[in-house]
């Protein structure tokens, strides 16, 4: 969409939460509040965002720098007008400037769309997105004449009895013509019970200046949802779920228990792979089709191919490719890149290194720092030396070498391709291509030792 750019007012403190972080830095689904935001306002098409901080804005700042948005401190909060002002030439006249607040992550991009063709083909200077709630305790009201036409929005604390029994409330998420939203800023003032300068009273003035205001009544209220509260971050977080996870299922992939899985919000899925109970993926984790995945595993940024089992194992920032079987608990720890047709089994856990396609590994060992070749084999308990207490060592294991049980590679070294390494060695130097390496103590056979054990003791 052209013309368009988002403010979006994140300067509160927060109280209720009773939390050192700020309030929109709290997350949903790991991900957090004021991120779903800014997303939500680029995926409408907002060409510019600028984020109004104050409570600890330094912290905000830090953790939401990214391409295309940017702040305006608002040191005291003196109302939510007073906010809007505070990003000043950010207006510009001949744009429409979409207001959204940092604490509500559950507004969605096809919404906002919409809201954006209503104001442009009415014509609107203002236009707000109400919803009719059952308790509108809190909220401003939206109060229409006779004819239902908008007259203007009254606060909960400056509204009358009458008022008070209003339903139809403000979501807190309005588009305004810049230069309607420039002029009525500029007469704002905080004559209420709050002594703040209301963002509201911004429609009544546009108004009265000959502008036209709208009110669309929102189709789903539990978009605007704002969290205050860590039982409304919980509410909140149910809420995405189950969007985040029907939208999976409709997509063609099978939740088993969708209210006990707990995927990102830009997670991606492929067809026919089935999640199992207790998941947790997260980030930009991305899974081919074809897959199994859990029961309880958690994936941080991975991408998996397709046809490959997962099963009760944690992987972070890592690459797993297609057929591959990881698990029960192992762990996959960041800057794996992890083949096609591997086996990573029980009690396994790979760390910053590489494993070619078909290489086994099934069970208890250490493979970090590591590059391991193509259809190499670890036996169990296979230790990839990696530290000497100082710096970490790389060690290289080219393709069809066959480490035997209990076995450590002391790095920085290489074993060549097609090597053999006996069980119970400890290498300390490479080894050549296609040879046998034994590097233990040589089993001693003592004759008659328990005889003269036994005489002794009696
Ligand atoms: C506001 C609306 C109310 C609406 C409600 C919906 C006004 C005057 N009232 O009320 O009509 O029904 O939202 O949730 O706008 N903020 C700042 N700086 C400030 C004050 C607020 O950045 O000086 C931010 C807050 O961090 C928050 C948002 O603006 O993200 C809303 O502020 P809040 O104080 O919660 O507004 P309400 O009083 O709930
Ligand atoms: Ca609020």
């Amino acid at each position: 969409m052209e013309n368009l750019k988002a403010v979006i007012l994140a300067a509160g403190e927060g109280t209720r939460m009773k939390s050192k972080m700020p309030k929109v830095l709290h997350e949903v689904l790991n991900k957090t509040m004021i991120d779903y935001v800014i997303d939500t306002a680029k995926s409408c098409g907002a060409e510019e965002v600028c984020v109004v901080v104050g409570h600890k804005a330094d912290e905000v700042k830090a953790a939401i720098e990214k391409d295309g948005v940017s702040f305006a401190l608002q040191s005291q909060q003196k109302g939510t007008g007073h906010a809007v002002m505070m990003v000043g030439d950010f207006i510009e006249e001949d744009k429409d400037i979409l207001i959204l607040y940092g604490d509500t992550p559950l507004i969605q991009g096809e919404t906002l769309e919409k809201l954006v063709e209503r104001h442009r083909n009415d014509n609107f200077g203002a236009t707000v997105i109400s919803a009719t709630v059952e308790n509108p305790e809190g909220y401003g009201r939206i109060v229409r004449n006779n004819n239902g036409d908008f007259l203007k929005i009254v606060e909960h604390k400056d509204a009358s009895s009458e008022e008070r029994l209003i339903k139809e409330i403000n979501t807190g998420i309005y588009i305004f013509k810049g230069g309607d939203l420039k002029a009525s800023l500029a007469k704002l003032d905080n004559h209420n019970v709050q002594g703040e300068y209301y963002l509201t009273d911004c429609l009544e003035l546009i108004l009265k200046d000959g502008g036209k205001v709208g009110a669309v009544i929102a189709e789903d209220d539990k978009e605007f949802f704002g969290v205050n509260s860590r039982v409304q971050l919980a509410e909140a977080t149910k809420i995405m779920k189950n969007r985040i996870n029907n939208g999976h299922m409709v997509n063609g992939v099978t939740l088993v228990d969708p209210e006990n899985t707990y995927i990102g919000a830009d997670v991606k899925i492929g067809m026919d792979t089935v999640i199992l109970p207790g998941c947790v993926l997260e980030g930009n984790t991305v899974i081919g089709e074809d897959c199994k995945i859990g029961p309880n595993s958690r994936m941080t940024d991975m991408v998996i191919g397709s046809g490959v089992t997962f099963q009760s194992s944690t992987g972070l920032e890592s690459e797993i490719g297609n057929n591959t079987t990881v698990g029960p608990f192992a762990y996959i720890r960041p800057n794996c890149k992890i083949g096609s047709n591997v086996k990573v089994g029980d009690f396994v856990e790979v760390k910053n290194s590489t494993v070619g396609n078909g290489t086994k590994i099934p069970h208890l060992a250490y493979i970090g720092d590591t590059d391991a070749g193509e259809k190499v084999n670890f036996g169990c308990g296979s230790i990839m030396v990696n530290y000497d207490g100082q710096k970490k060592h790389r060690t290289i294991v080219e393709d069809n070498v066959f480490v035997g049980c209990n076995v450590n590679l002391v790095a920085p070294v290489t074993v060549k391709a097609g090597a053999y390494i006996a069980a119970g060695s400890t290498i300390t130097r490479d080894v050549p291509e296609d040879v046998l390496a034994v590097a233990r103590a040589r089993q001693q056979v003592i004759e008659g030792w328990k005889k003269k054990k036994m005489e002794k003791e009696s």
